[in-house]
């Protein structure tokens, strides 16, 4: 056994396995992502043990060897067990022999050896074993040389491939991730078996869908899983607001870019500033209504105007129908989405303080965050204009920064709340409160009248007083 793997198997854990199995007379292993990753040298949480017996047994005996109150969750029904111990997450299960019915993922489960067990795991790396038994201890079994497929960076299947797949069709989009987090090539065979095979993803539930494209979302170069994705078949099926984007059309002798490649660069752009994954989403979807915007008149060629704002309306449909959440994360995409456009008018010589003022009141403290999309958005290859682009963007950080110093706008609420509106002219909620809101808000943002409550005050008794409204001032 090598150094390597003694250091890694170096673990109370799996020296109390060790002892509860020769105990019970148990063939026991440590199988599956942990195996890989000590060949990858990646760091793992996650343990998945699997012997030829009860799991819930062993994982119940080996939980007592580690501390008497550790606790262990089981499911009788599916015999698996688990436990938490010192940040790793420990699971059991018996070696299984599984077949699946054509239009469900649930298999009908029956005991089976340690052979059958790997044979019915997804990728020749994800099958490899451990021997967890005294006599053992250590030794590598790899009956479908993973570690062959290790060296030479491959992501293969142990049985044949549409086998593997149609039994569980998520492991298409696993074998994209992967390939797209380890840098391993998807072998022909394998790939031409989830084009076949690409119809099936259907049957996965959407939640787990989005789980795989997130892992995608936050590789180093997210634009490989992405084309892998379309290549096969599987984009459009998941993801059809973004397979749209892709192609050039020509018209006159005037041609559009293909935003599908430009979306992809800028995604890779972004990914080298920011591990934030809703930074990246938005990176991914800030052009994805340009389809839906494309117009061609002979004066201007080709337009997407409104695009940022039609993708504004987009991003909850798409989150919702992927499965993302709802929340603060989806409108801070909706926000970055809407103000992408909005910096580059802002590099003009004569642009106001009014402009600056409000697009930092609009981003707030995202400010940096839309920024970092901007100089993303930037995939000419002509390294003169790259250069133009990126000095005119630090020409706009520069306004930012003298405007927010003088005006400190970011994180500005107007001095006059909308309750007070209510009560100074005895109203209830409704559009009147919001249009004084909105008209103090602009004055001030708009250098009509400075930031001050009592402006603010005099101002809105002004405009109220233009509205018709009655107020209880005296
Ligand atoms: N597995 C499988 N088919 C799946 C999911 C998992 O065969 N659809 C098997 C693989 O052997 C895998 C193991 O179950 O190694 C554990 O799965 P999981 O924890 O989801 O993945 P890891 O391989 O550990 O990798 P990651 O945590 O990156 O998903």
């Amino acid at each position: 056994m090598s150094e390597l793997v003694l250091n890694k198997l170096n673990h109370i854990v799996f020296k109390k396995v060790a002892d509860a199995c020769s105990e019970q007379g148990l063939e026991t292993f440590v199988i599956g992502g942990f195996v890989r990753d000590v060949f990858l040298d990646r760091p793992s949480h996650d343990i998945d043990i699997v012997t030829v017996g009860s799991g819930i047994d062993l994982a119940k005996n080996t939980a007592k060897r580690l501390n008497k109150n550790l606790k262990v969750s089981y499911f009788k029904n599916f015999g698996t067990a688990m436990f938490q111990y010192k940040g790793l997450e420990v699971e059991f299960v018996g070696a299984r022999k599984e077949s699946y019915q054509r239009n469900s993922r649930k298999p009908i489960v029956e005991d089976g050896t340690l052979e059958d067990d790997q044979k019915r795991r997804d990728f020749t790396i994800n099958a490899m074993a451990f021997s967890l038994h005294p006599d053992n201890f250590g030794e590598l079994i790899d009956p479908f040389n993973g570690m062959q497929d290790i060296k030479d960076e491959i992501i293969r299947t142990p049985l044949d491939p549409d086998i593997t797949y149609s039994d569980d069709p998520l492991r298409m989009l696993r074998a994209i991730r992967f390939a797209n987090q380890l840098g391993f090539t998807i072998e022909e065979e394998s790939l031409n078996a989830i084009e076949r095979n690409a119809e099936r993803i259907q049957i996965i539930s959407l939640e787990r869908v989005a789980d795989e494209l997130n892992k995608i979302m936050l590789c180093k170069k997210p634009s490989l899983g992405f084309k892998l994705l379309q290549k096969t078949g599987l984009l459009k099926l998941i993801f059809a607001e973004f397979e749209a984007m892709k192609g050039i059309e020509v018209k006159n002798g005037v041609k559009h870019k293909d935003n599908f490649y430009h979306t992809l660069q800028v995604l890779d752009n972004i990914c080298k500033h920011t591990d934030n994954l809703w930074l990246r989403w938005a990176a991914l979807l800030h052009d994805i209504a340009k389809p839906v915007t494309k117009r061609f008149d002979k004066s201007h060629g080709w337009t997407f105007h409104g695009h940022e704002f039609r993708g504004t309306k987009m991003v909850p449909i798409i989150f919702r129908k992927l499965k993302l959440p709802l929340n603060e994360k989806m409108k801070y995409v909706q926000k970055m989405v809407g103000l992408h456009m909005r910096p580059i008018v802002l590099a003009q010589e004569e642009v106001t303080d009014s402009a600056i003022r409000r697009l930092l009141f609009e981003a707030g403290n995202d400010i940096e965050d839309l920024m970092t999309l901007c100089d993303a958005d930037i995939t000419s290859k002509n390294p003169e204009k790259v250069s133009k682009y990126l000095d005119n963007y630090q020409l706009v950080r520069r306004k930012l920064k003298e405007v927010e110093e003088k005006d400190k706008v970011r994180n500005w609420q107007p001095p006059v709340s909308g309750e007070e509106i209510m009560e100074v002219f005895n109203l209830k909620p409704c559009k009147e409160v919001g249009d004084l809101k909105a008209a103090i808000k602009d004055a001030i943002l708009d250098g009509v009248i400075p930031n001050e409550y009592d402006a603010a005050y005099s101002f809105m008794l002004e405009q109220g007083l233009k509205m018709g409204l009655e107020s209880n001032h005296k």
